[in-house]
């Protein structure tokens, strides 16, 4: 797709907001309540899935209003001559962070030594080396503590470099991504300690799987593949002698349950799955799909969005998916983004009641120049500017390409 076709796709979407439905795809945010047969069909607000879609045809409903704009996956390249200055850009992504305001909300020596422990727990685990585990839980505490002040600062370290080693960068990704979500609904801070606790140490007991297995490039044979799925048993087993509450216990046990059952290492059902796991089983895979591919701009945080929705309904509970989705933005904080005034900004924080419409700091103007002085704008509040799409290199233009 070139971006004069990506132009032509946005604008008719501008002036079509009332969509028919064989035109509707995943990620499009429902505008105004649905009503058939005097009962709601879908609430303000959702984020449609593959399967709501699906519905809409079963019930021959013809057409649905949705939000401007709000195609999840947009892909805006820049023209060739500006190519280069952005390549730039993304490898440079500390200086720009830190111009446009985007600095880490703990303390860089904090988090420096936090990281340090935290990789030498997960080293040491590995290596099948004996670990100090109430030495880790202050260590996890002391984070927490700092997030608790500013949980939407959570997201400001996700895929930053601070963590670059899969395993600890994982755990400490789904604790910050179960943080930010959970905060609303715990207000007692001891509880959502425990909690957070629960979701850093969840895939702990992969320490007990054989290196050779955990690394595998190819896909897991059925042997390798049952020993795999002993993983939540082994956590929580490893994390029994803590004291962590159940709580944290079941997240580390069931984050691979799915709500039809078809899920480990129990298969439980839906009944038997409460919204503690639920959220962590959502935090789980958002953080498995983004991690793999760190290095790149934000396309893939839009991906595994869409997988999210997709799996509403057998594997995730969508009110719990439509929260996370809301809370972590369709544009998360740090995602380069084109505006239709031809500028490109840097996301610095997400309108929880416009996911569409962040607040963005311009770090190339019109001409496509980096700017000098940044300068804010919150698109709830500019009506006029919209983001067109996100920005990302040629190379991840071909290697990932957005489904539409
Ligand atoms: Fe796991
Ligand atoms: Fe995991």
């Amino acid at each position: 797709m070139d971006s004069s076709s990506q132009n032509t796709i946005a604008a008719e979407w501008d002036e079509d907001v009332l969509v028919p439905v064989e035109r509707l795809s995943v990620g499009l945010v429902v505008d105004s309540d649905l009503y058939a047969d005097n009962q709601k069909l879908i609430s303000k607000g959702t984020v449609l899935s593959q399967s709501i879609i699906s519905n809409l045809t079963r019930r021959s409903i013809e057409h649905l209003k949705v939000r401007k704009g709000s195609s999840l996956s947009r892909l805006a390249l820049l023209p060739e001559s500006a190519e280069d200055r952005f390549a730039a850009l993304l490898v440079d992504t500390g200086r720009i962070f830190e111009k446009h305001n985007l600095e880490m909300v703990i303390p860089q020596e904090k988090l420096e030594s936090a990281s340090h422990q935290i990789e030498t727990f997960f080293c040491d685990l590995e290596l099948g080396q004996s670990v100090d585990l109430a030495r880790m839980r202050g260590t996890v505490d002391g984070l927490i503590r700092e997030f608790t002040k500013n949980p939407s600062g959570a997201v400001k370290l996700l895929d930053l470099e601070h963590f670059d080693r899969y395993t600890y960068r994982h755990s400490i990704n789904v604790g910050l991504l179960y943080l930010l979500n959970v905060a609303d609904w715990v207000d007692d801070e001891n509880e959502l300690a425990e909690m957070v606790y629960g979701a850093v140490m969840h895939d702990i007991g992969k320490s007990r799987v054989d290196l050779a297995i955990l690394n595998k490039p190819g896909p897991l044979d059925r042997e390798e593949w049952e020993i795999m799925k002993m993983h939540p048993v082994w956590s929580s087993e490893l994390l029994e002698d803590t004291a962590i509450s159940d709580t944290g216990m079941r997240i580390a046990r069931a984050h691979h349950e799915k709500l039809d059952g078809s899920g480990y290492p129990d298969g439980r059902n839906a009944s038997e799955i409460d919204r503690f796991v639920r959220l962590s089983t959502i935090c789980d895979v958002y953080d498995a799909i983004t991690t793999k591919r760190s290095y790149k701009n934000k396309m893939n945080f839009a991906k595994a969005i869409e997988i999210i929705i997709q799996g509403c309904g057998p594997q995730f509970d969508p009110k719990i998916a439509n929260m996370f989705i809301r809370k972590v933005g369709q544009y998360p904080i740090g995602t380069f983004v084109r505006l239709s005034d031809g500028r490109v900004g840097v996301v610095t924080s997400v309108n929880e009641s416009a996911i569409t419409r962040p607040v963005v700091s311009i770090v190339l103007d019109r001409q496509l120049q980096e700017t000098d002085i940044p300068e804010e704008l919150d698109l709830s509040q500019t009506p006029g500017v919209r983001i067109v799409g996100v920005v990302a290199g040629r190379s991840e233009e071909t290697a990932d390409r957005p489904r539409r």
